[in-house]
């Protein structure tokens, strides 16, 4: 099996795609949950909640033990201080982080990279927003056409990748071509609770429709065995590469 369309990310190995959310309520669970995954993960994505719980530090470690980490910060702020405040999340030797889609903050946080081989993700429109939220805010584009609108930005940013759901990958792969990271939350294996995602894809679904990493965190946080569930997981992909 296939995917769709080849991309710069296809050296990927299935295991380094599967990135597993910590949204755990403090670094003692979440180092647990390290732990008890051991080998089966080698990606984990920290938030605001457990970056405000002592999770920078827990980032530290883990990327001294050798895993990667996303730091889901969604930065947002006049240029010069997303500059600086990229400068130190690249000097803790993250892999990724991200930042909200305006033309500014992308601009600044791409060019505070120097040296640093991290990457930049753009968040292009929350999923939480829908036409009303936007014009309630003031905007008088739809969500579709801000997104396309955003992502066209961001790779004329230089930014390296977006966060999207799942549905949205297909389309925005038209949009900005093959040689940026898609990255995509709302994933559930078959069989797997839903909990509060509303539109969700399998694993296989989300690479073969072109996604490069998968962000899951309760499908395997939550699951009864999570090693055996982030293995799962991974298989999964490995099938559909
Ligand atoms: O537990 P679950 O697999 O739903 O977790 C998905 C992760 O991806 C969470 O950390 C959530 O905050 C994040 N996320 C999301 N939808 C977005 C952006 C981020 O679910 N649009």
């Amino acid at each position: 099996m296939q995917r769709d369309l080849q991309t710069m990310a296809d050296t990927i190995s299935p295991r380094d795609r599967l990135i597993v959310a910590l949204d755990l309520a403090n670094t003692k669970a979440a180092e647990a949950m390290v732990a008890e995954l051991g080998d089966a993960v080698s990606f984990y994505k920290i938030g605001l909640e457990l970056t405000y719980g002592g999770g920078l530090g827990l980032a530290r470690d883990l990327i001294k033990s050798g895993k990667q980490i996303f730091l889901d910060l969604k930065f947002h702020d006049i240029p010069n201080t997303v500059a600086r405040a990229t400068e130190q999340v690249a000097e803790m030797g993250a892999t990724f982080l991200t930042v909200h889609a305006f033309p500014q903050t992308m601009k600044a946080a791409v060019g505070a990279l120097g040296s640093s081989k991290m990457k930049i993700l753009a968040v292009t429109v929350m999923t939480s927003y829908d036409d009303d939220d936007l014009r309630e805010a003031g905007y008088a584009l739809r969500v579709p056409e801000l997104v396309g609108r955003r992502a066209q930005q961001a790779k004329a940013a230089g930014i390296h990748g977006l966060i999207l759901s799942a549905e949205e990958v297909k389309a925005m792969r038209g949009i900005v071509g093959p040689d940026m990271l898609l990255v995509t939350p709302g994933i559930r294996p078959a069989g797997a609770a839903i909990g509060d995602q509303k539109r969700v894809m399998t694993p296989a679904e989300a690479i073969k429709g072109g996604a490069d990493h998968l962000v899951v965190g309760r499908p395997v946080t939550q699951a009864p065995d999570p090693k055996a569930a982030a293995e799962a997981i991974v298989a999964e992909i490995a099938g559909a590469c």
